[in-house]
């Protein structure tokens, strides 16, 4: 960035104070994460009674469940395009209405087939929020607080898998699977209704040259008139950038190493185990010792608190102490952890002193996640790109993620039978190891820095440290 840059941008960084207003947008449409979190966690516990309503074979289970995440990985790599040509606000809309849909048809299947039609259709809705939600967060926030407000996806994330587990055990008695799937409908109506109230993206606007109205909304969602130097920014900002929107400039030598970042924190944060805790952790609990179901759920519900209270920490540092030291100390902590439960299964005495160690170096395990590759990747994939193509870029970084999430949970159970679960999760601390060294050679610190701010350090090649 250059020097000419710098004052500007600095005033429009402490300028840009929040309004109350700012809130209700990021918590609207945070929503979208408590869908994410709710339908990807919510079939764990409706599948044994929908196997028995249709007498499913294993694949139509397997594909039951996987279905979400090729659907999503579909809507992660087109959401993202669609935000940058209709708006976010318009795409969140249309997310809204794709989610109750899928909702409605898997409540009322009557076969394999709807279900899994719909299923897939829930897919593309969890795909389309995992690029947009945290888009249109990043861009109506103030640089001081967007760690921490785009961070609220990722809370919703977890609360929503939270939720899942405990509509589970109270439809549980009942068998009802109907209405395990079909609730998501009420969060899915309240993100449809919020975002039509609220406004559409002031930096999207900009780039679609509506000035005006980049203006009125920058105006209320900072509670003050005096937007200027933050105007400025974003169209000088677009005055310099050399990207036209389309999917090549991806490549384009100023938004590359992005790209790496973006590509290699999505990979990292699947390959180092997080959803085979999330989708697995009764059987891994049981095979660690706890044999009763109730016992295993409970300590499930347990680890689902972890992640929901340690993501609330890790939102209260993100502004203060910074992206960079969190994400560091979280993934040394990620790899720590995974060595000593994969020692735990090595040792041969399976005792109960065994099984509690196991269940706590879970929850270790899962703290650490939360404060740093839960809520860092998503948000450094709505900071890091350039405004003209921020939506494909996050898109596809949110894609990569979802197929790699694939990878990992069609891959767990066949790993741990051929090479045990000792080497199966001492694997993903290896790739907890590689997943530090990746950060510290090139994640860059956003903390406290405009998007533009962001997009000038990538301009000028240099790192925003
Ligand atoms: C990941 C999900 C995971 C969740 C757990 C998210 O950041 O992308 O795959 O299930 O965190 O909290």
């Amino acid at each position: 960035m250059s020097d000419q840059q710098q004052p500007i941008a600095g005033a429009a960084a402490t300028r840009a104070a929040s309004s109350k207003f700012v809130y209700v947008a990021a918590a609207f449409a945070a929503l979208g994460g408590l869908l994410f979190g709710y339908d990807t966690g919510v079939i764990s516990g409706a599948l044994i009674f929908i196997q028995k309503a249709f007498a499913l074979s294993t694949f139509h289970q397997e594909l039951v469940v996987s279905v979400v995440l090729v659907g999503a990985c579909i809507g992660a790599l087109s959401g993202g395009r669609f935000a940058d040509r209709f708006g976010r606000r318009s795409m969140l809309i249309f997310t809204a209405i794709v989610f109750i849909a899928g909702a409605l048809i898997c409540a009322a299947a009557t076969d394999v087939t709807m279900l899994i039609v719909g299923r897939a259709i829930v897919g593309l809705g969890i795909g389309f929020a995992s690029s947009t939600v945290p888009l249109y967060i990043s861009e109506v926030s103030p640089a001081s607080a967007r760690g921490w407000q785009v961070s609220l996806f990722q809370f919703a994330i977890t609360v929503g898998i939270l939720a899942a587990y405990l509509v589970d055990y109270a439809f549980a008695a009942s068998g009802n699977w109907r209405w395990m799937l079909g609730l998501a409908v009420v969060p899915g109506a309240a993100l449809g209704l919020g975002m039509l109230a609220l406004p559409e993206s002031p930096r999207w606007n900009a780039q679609r040259g509506n000035v005006q109205k980049a203006r009125s909304v920058l105006a209320k969602v900072r509670g003050t008139q005096d937007v200027d130097a933050e105007m400025r920014e974003i169209e000088a900002t677009l005055t310099q950038a050399h990207e036209h929107g389309r999917i090549s400039d991806l490549w384009l030598p100023e938004v590359r190493p992005a790209m790496v970042i973006g590509i290699g924190l999505a990979i990292f944060q699947q390959v180092t185990g997080i959803n085979t805790v999330i989708y697995y952790a009764p059987k891994i609990i049981q095979s660690a010792g706890i044999s009763s179901a109730s016992g295993a759920i409970l300590a499930t519900a347990g680890i689902g608190l972890v992640n929901v209270v340690m993501t609330v920490v890790s939102m209260w540092l993100i502004d203060r102490v910074g992206r960079r030291p969190l994400l560091l100390t979280g993934i040394a902590g990620m790899a720590v952890s995974l060595g000593v439960l994969g020692y735990a299964f090595y040792s041969p005495a399976h005792g109960h002193n065994f099984a509690t160690v196991a269940v706590v170096t879970l929850m270790c395990y899962v703290a650490m996640f939360a404060i740093s590759l839960g809520p860092i990747f998503w948000l450094l994939i709505a900071e890091i790109y350039p405004l003209r193509i921020r939506g494909s870029a996050e898109g596809v970084a949110a894609g990569t993620n979802w197929a790699a999430n694939f990878l990992v949970s069609v891959t767990f159970l066949t790993l741990v039978e051929t090479i045990g679960a000792s080497w199966s999760f001492w694997l993903y601390a290896a790739l907890a190891v590689g997943a530090w060294i990746f950060s510290f050679a090139l994640v860059p610190e956003t903390k406290g820095r405009t998007l533009e701010e962001i997009e000038a350090a990538w301009r000028a090649k240099k790192r925003v440290v």
